[in-house]
């Protein structure tokens, strides 16, 4: 397989000289992801909630009428239903009629009332036109206090098996069990598009202004937001973010997705993102015709290049 791009991995990793450690950056972001939580979530609550505020009395109208948590306890009824089976079901239920369903996980540091998980529910109900998303989410839980949460404010909950690993520990979230966790997202991502599913996979602690549909490109398999967009959406400089992605159940995606999770193997101690960084530019990708398009940071933004204008945006990640 050919080496990664030297300069792709000298960028997304700067304590390269360690071998299997966790790089310090990532260590950083936690962190940072946590804090940022905390101190800079509220306000943007606030701000968006003025920026979007006359789409309120419709979405809260609807938010009465949310199923209560019904499929999630015909789930815990079935505990004889095998993992597979459960998980055909909730994705059944939330897709869209296009087989598209929206996901994010959720470990139970994020998950307690009033933390990030309670943030993100409710960017969707401010948002312009994101409130009737929210019956195509599954919040994918990686441990039961997670669970136990989500279907106390969701109706659409999914249990990822836990045996052996417990990812509900804050402290693990910032030592080698991060990294364990952070490489479920594109196995589980994968076991999605085999069943057949599209998704838009969104980290929890991004806030939702807009439906962000209008914004995605046709016929292109798999999208991607931008730490860093350089203005050409099929140039592979762009700097991808993991934490939001659009992705079409296609033989070309499942191969992508089997040939990144493998990578990690290539890349020790590098979290799926910067592997990412590094294996977009494998000629493998070219030979598998995978079509690669990166998402303007002008509607997907984050911190690193925060979008400028608040009445196009329509994602924001309060982390870098
Ligand atoms: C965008 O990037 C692609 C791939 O690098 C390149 O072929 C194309 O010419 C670029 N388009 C523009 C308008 O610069």
């Amino acid at each position: 397989m050919a080496m990664p791009p030297r300069k792709a991995l000298m960028m997304s990793a700067p304590s390269a000289g360690r071998p299997s450690g966790l790089p310090r950056h990532a260590l950083w972001r936690s962190a940072a992801a946590l804090v940022l939580a905390t101190l800079v979530a509220l306000p943007f609550a606030v701000l968006y909630r003025a920026a979007v505020s006359p789409s309120l009395g419709a979405s809260w109208r609807w938010q009465t009428s949310l199923p209560s948590a019904v499929s999630s306890e015909e789930e815990e009824g079935d505990d004889l239903d095998t993992e597979d089976l459960k998980l055909e079901r909730v994705l059944k239920k939330a897709s869209m009629g296009d087989n598209t369903v929206m996901l994010t996980t959720l470990n139970a540091a994020w998950a307690s009332p009033g933390s990030v998980i309670d943030l993100f529910i409710d960017s969707f109900h401010s948002g312009v036109r994101t409130s009737l998303l929210l019956k195509h989410l599954v919040i994918v839980a990686f441990d039961w206090n997670a669970y136990e949460q989500c279907v106390k404010i969701h109706s659409y909950c999914f249990a990822l098996g836990t045996e052996g690993v417990d990812f509900s520990e804050e402290k693990r979230f910032l030592t080698s069990g991060y990294l364990e966790m952070m490489w479920r997202r594109p196995d589980f991502l994968r076991l999605v598009l085999e069943k057949g599913y599209n998704f838009i996979f969104s980290d929890a602690d991004i806030m939702w202004f807009r439906n962000p549909f209008p914004h995605f490109y046709p016929d292109v398999d798999f999208q991607i937001a931008c730490d860093h967009y350089v203005g050409n959406a099929t140039d592979l400089r762009n700097i991808a973010n993991g934490g939001f992605s659009y992705v079409k159940s296609n033989e070309r995606n499942i191969e992508f997705y089997s040939f990144w999770y493998s990578s990690r193997l290539r890349y020790p101690g590098y979290h799926d993102q910067d592997v990412f960084n590094a294996i977009k530019h494998d000629p493998y990708i070219v030979g598998i015709g995978l079509t690669i398009k990166f998402l303007s940071t002008k509607y997907f933004g984050g911190f690193c290049e925060p979008s400028r204008d608040l009445n196009e945006v329509c994602s924001l990640h309060y982390a870098c």
